[in-house]
């Protein structure tokens, strides 16, 4: 039987769903509350034949999307996507993001910035006043990791956060990989006062990819509720 908070998130999935056509070029997101998605897509193509074009924003979604029968293409091939539909860490009520819990977050911010509409599905717990509870994740490229390590400490020290540890996400021991290759900082700042000038600090430092604050991205929030509904927020 599913939790009541994974019922919520596959309330918010079925409802989002429903924005997907005929024929779309979507953006499929990564974690456990997309996975909800890829199956209701992978539904709607056996019960109605819905066909459309998939962009998955990891490996994990790939495999996911292949096993049920939803032809996976590249956003090269494709172009631009006309929907992408991916979870969150958190939102807030400007619709701003922290991703990337999964370790998905560059491929999801190129997918979702590449995309007509941006729908964001997630229960009612991911729903923050202010972003920073959640650990941000920042996407470093290994060469040089130490320096640049300090030089987001440095940011850090001048910047308006609640809390100001960065920590190297660890897999089995082992600095944890991503899709491109990189690691990744989680930096647990408990609150973030400036999302815009925190995101654009971060990505000013060079052995910096991405980081996991989607500012002004998503169009669209799904809320899913323990009882099965689901609410649309524009
Ligand atoms: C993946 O990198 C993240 O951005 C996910 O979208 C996020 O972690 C949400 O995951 P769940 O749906 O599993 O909570």
């Amino acid at each position: 039987a599913l939790s009541p908070s994974d019922i919520a998130k596959r309330a918010s999935a079925l409802r989002a769903a429903e924005f997907v056509e005929p024929g779309m070029r979507v953006g499929l997101g990564t974690g456990s509350t997309a996975a909800f998605l890829v199956q209701r897509l992978g539904e709607r193509l056996r019960s109605e034949g819905l066909r459309i074009r998939g962009v998955p924003t990891s490996a994990r979604t790939a495999d996911l999307a292949q096993a049920e029968g939803i032809e996976v293409t590249t956003l090269e091939e494709v172009g631009w996507l006309d929907i992408t539909i991916d979870g969150a860490d958190e939102v807030d009520g400007r619709l701003d993001l922290i991703k990337g819990g999964g370790g998905a977050l560059l491929r999801e911010k190129i997918v979702a910035t590449a995309s007509e509409r941006v729908v964001i599905i997630a229960d009612a717990g991911k729903r923050v006043g202010t972003l920073g509870a959640f650990p941000l994740p920042v996407e470093v490229i290994p060469f040089g990791l130490g320096a640049t390590r300090r030089l987001v400490e440095d940011l850090l020290a001048g910047a308006d956060v609640g809390a100001r540890q960065v920590e190297l996400r660890l897999r089995d021991g082992r600095p944890f990989v991503t899709d491109e290759g990189n690691h990744i900082l989680d930096l647990r700042l408990e609150r973030i006062g400036n999302a815009r000038q925190l995101s654009l600090g971060l990505n000013q430092i060079p052995g910096v990819v991405e980081n996991g604050l989607f500012l002004g991205i998503a169009d669209t929030l799904v809320v899913g509720r323990p009882d099965g509904g689901a609410e649309v927020v524009d």
